[in-house]
């Protein structure tokens, strides 16, 4: 065999080695299951990215990318501390804890005026701990990660853990960033015996990058915000790493009037709707009971002006104290049955 039929052979075995290569890479692209979700999380990140002005030229990887998509843009978070009503202490502690400290990080350069790494919300639900995360995100004008705990629960072990580490490098990434993890005692639950090696793998390495914020000066913007009903379910390895919590219990006569006006502020309501006498007839009501009252009522409303006008004639109110009397017989009866 000369040398040039040598040399062609070579370069044909080359040329089958690097397409098979390429077609097997293909066909494992093609079976992964998770393929779509990825490519969508990933276009989904980068309109995100833009969006929020976040440089393009950061090099993220596919699992920071994967959490990017948990981004969320302060402007389109549709409540504002103005809409939580009742909870003037705890909103005025978290401005004072989070958001002052880092704002003015370089005229207060201090070791103690740090926020913490760790803020927990805990209280009954329907009291307003999601509303007041949500608000602090768009009042703080951090960045502000929504972290949906079925992002890290990927079915690929292995995957969960390069997630769960992605999480706080992408904070660092963009810092100041807040991590906010609602419901945080699904993720991050007491541990036991039962657990699964890889759901602990991934608690472990949580605590881990957690605790390298504390550490290393130069991760300090970053900070975990939990929100839980149920903090006796959360591991206690976690909680000892929010050192800040602040509980929001069911609101008191007082709150529930300021609650029931905020969410009215924008209705037409009728000159004998008394507030005070709904905040003491809602004893007991969560800020989200309240709410569906509310709306409740408001149905009533309608239902009844309907009944009594032409369609075209202007209805200048409609919520009568009425309405609002109605649609509490009608939630008291419902939690009733709810809770026997
Ligand atoms: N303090 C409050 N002020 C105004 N609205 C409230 C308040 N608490 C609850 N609500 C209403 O109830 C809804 C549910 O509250 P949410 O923040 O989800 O409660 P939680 O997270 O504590 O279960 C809110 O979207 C809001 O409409
Ligand atoms: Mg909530």
């Amino acid at each position: 065999m000369n040398e040039e039929t040598k040399l062609s052979i070579l370069l044909r075995i080359a040329l089958a080695t690097a397409f098979t290569c390429i077609a097997v890479k293909w066909m494992v692209d093609q079976l992964d299951p998770t393929k779509e979700k990825k490519k969508k999380a990933k276009q989904q990140a980068q309109a995100l990215m833009t969006k929020l002005r976040i440089k393009t030229n950061l090099q993220l990887t596919e699992y920071e990318l994967a959490i990017a998509s948990n981004l969320v843009d302060p402007e389109s978070i549709p409540v504002s501390w103005n809409d939580v009503a009742g909870l003037d202490s705890v909103v005025q502690e978290l401005h004072d804890t989070l958001i002052l400290p880092i704002k003015n990080k370089k005229q207060f350069p201090s070791q103690l005026l740090q926020p913490p790494k760790g803020i927990l919300l805990h209280g009954p639900p329907g009291c307003g701990k999601t509303m007041v995360a949500k608000a602090t995100a768009k009042e703080a004008g951090m960045r502000f990660i929504n972290l949906d705990a079925s992002t890290l629960t990927d079915k690929w072990y292995g995957e969960s853990q390069k997630l769960a580490t992605a999480v706080f490098s992408l904070a660092v990434k963009i810092q100041p960033c807040i991590i906010f993890i609602d419901e945080i005692d699904s993720l991050l639950r007491s541990r036991n015996s039962k657990d699964h090696e890889a759901t602990a793998m991934v608690k472990a390495l949580f605590m881990l990058h957690w605790d390298g914020l504390t550490t290393d000066n130069t991760k300090n913007g970053v900070v975990v915000l939990g929100a839980t009903n149920r903090p006796q379910d959360v591991d206690h390895a976690i909680l000892r790493r929010m050192p800040a919590s602040f509980y929001i219990g069911l609101p008191g006569t007082e709150q529930r009037r300021q609650i029931a006006q905020t969410i009215l502020k924008n209705e037409r309501l009728a000159a004998d709707v008394d507030l005070e006498e709904l905040a003491r007839l809602t004893e007991g009501f969560s800020g989200s009971d309240i709410r569906e009252l509310c709306r409740t009522a408001a149905v009533y409303g309608m239902r009844d002006s309907l009944k009594s006008t032409t369609n075209d004639t202007h209805v200048e109110e409609w919520i009568t104290m009425g309405n609002f009397v109605q649609a509490h017989g009608k939630l008291r009866e419902s939690k009733v049955s709810c809770e026997t």
